[in-house]
């Protein structure tokens, strides 16, 4: 089998340590791996298939260079801006992380287990994003039931974990419940997000726009119709909760015609990479505990509406730096090189 040369650009980060794990999984068809991080970590190493492997600074030739062929990016929107034209105009097919290329019209927008076919646009600009982490989990979710009973409409309410905005955001939670044992938990700083997040929620991840929605919100919104090439309407309420992994979405489903939640929940137990965990009398529905370092999305409590029988509510749980980034951009590069090679 042909043997790939894989950089994985923000390699010390949150997103990209759980790349390099995932490549180790699967057995990725790798004839290199080229970790790149910012001058910050440049020197230090990863741990690779049991080899150390030297973190190497982000530069405009490192791509040329090295021969990259497949680039992985987790390194924050401005870094993609910058480097993922140059990494694809060294040749190479980048596998964006970041939101910065995902809602550009010739790049495709890509979940494999939705949209796989997307993936041969990847010529217009060397270029395939991955989805936001809660977009993800959602629309594995959808597709079954889409392709059953015709999805009308989505009201989602997300509780993300705090990993999603990075190493620092997860040390930032640490650090305010060490505080709180300190007793000194109203001292303590916060950066990352708006408010302290330690016993708290907050309803706001990312900005707020004109709309009254926050960007993470209308991510969601806006992608998910790109990636179902479908105009679904979706509404989004995004709150970050204070855990370290796992995003939450509880999600309201409407159909244009009657459900029923046995089929419902026998098509999503057939459907790729979803586990269904839904016996709620016996304890068992998805947490984020279960989630934690799992590559599959975990769907529970699915029942029918009170008052309608076109409405669905189910809860879908999955690790956001797995499934929601890492695992999702690692299966689009598989799929890429199996279309590659056919
Ligand atoms: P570094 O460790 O050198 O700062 P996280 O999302 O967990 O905060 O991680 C961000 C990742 O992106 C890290 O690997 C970080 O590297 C990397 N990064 C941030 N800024 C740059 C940059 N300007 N050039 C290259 N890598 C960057």
């Amino acid at each position: 089998m042909k043997q790939y040369n894989v950089a994985v650009v923000g390699a010390s980060g949150a997103v990209g340590e759980e790349i390099l794990r995932v490549l180790e999984e699967v057995d990725f068809p790798l004839a290199k791996l080229v970790p790149l991080a910012s001058a910050r970590s440049a020197g230090t190493t990863v741990t690779f298939r049991g080899k150390e492997v030297v973190i190497q600074e982000l530069t405009d030739t490192i791509f040329e260079e090295e021969q990259i062929q497949i680039a992985l990016f987790s390194a924050g929107g401005s870094v993609s801006a910058q480097y993922a034209p140059i990494a694809a105009s060294a040749g190479a097919v980048v596998i964006d992380n970041t939101s910065h290329f995902r809602m550009h019209a010739d790049v495709p927008l890509v979940v494999p287990e939705v949209n796989p076919k997307d993936i041969a646009l990847w010529k217009n600009t060397g270029i395939i994003a991955n989805p936001n982490c809660s977009t993800i989990q959602m629309v594995q979710t959808l597709k079954p039931l889409d392709d059953a009973y015709d999805l009308l409409r989505v009201d989602v309410s997300t509780y993300q974990a705090t990993s999603g905005a990075g190493m620092s955001a997860m040390e930032e939670l640490v650090r305010q419940m060490q505080d709180f044992f300190a007793f000194k938990l109203e001292q303590s700083e916060h950066k990352k997000f708006p408010h302290q997040i330690a016993l708290n929620l907050i309803p706001q991840i990312d900005s707020f726009t004109d709309n009254g929605y926050t960007k993470e919100e209308m991510k969601m919104v806006n992608e998910t119709v790109k990636i179902m090439h479908k105009n679904i309407e979706v509404s989004a309420t995004c709150v970050r909760v204070p855990i370290l992994r796992g995003h939450s979405e509880s999600l309201t489903l409407t159909f244009d015609g009657a459900v029923d939640a046995d089929e419902a929940r026998a098509l999503l137990e057939n459907a790729p990479n979803i586990v269904v965990m839904d016996k709620p009398n016996e304890g068992i529905y998805p947490m984020p505990k279960i989630a934690t370092d799992q590559n599959e999305t975990y769907v529970g409590r699915i029942r029918r509406d009170v008052y309608r029988d076109n409405v669905l509510h189910v809860w879908v749980v999955a690790d956001n730096l797995r499934v929601g980034a890492a695992t999702n951009a690692v299966r689009i590069a598989l799929k890429w090189i199996e279309m590659e090679q056919a």
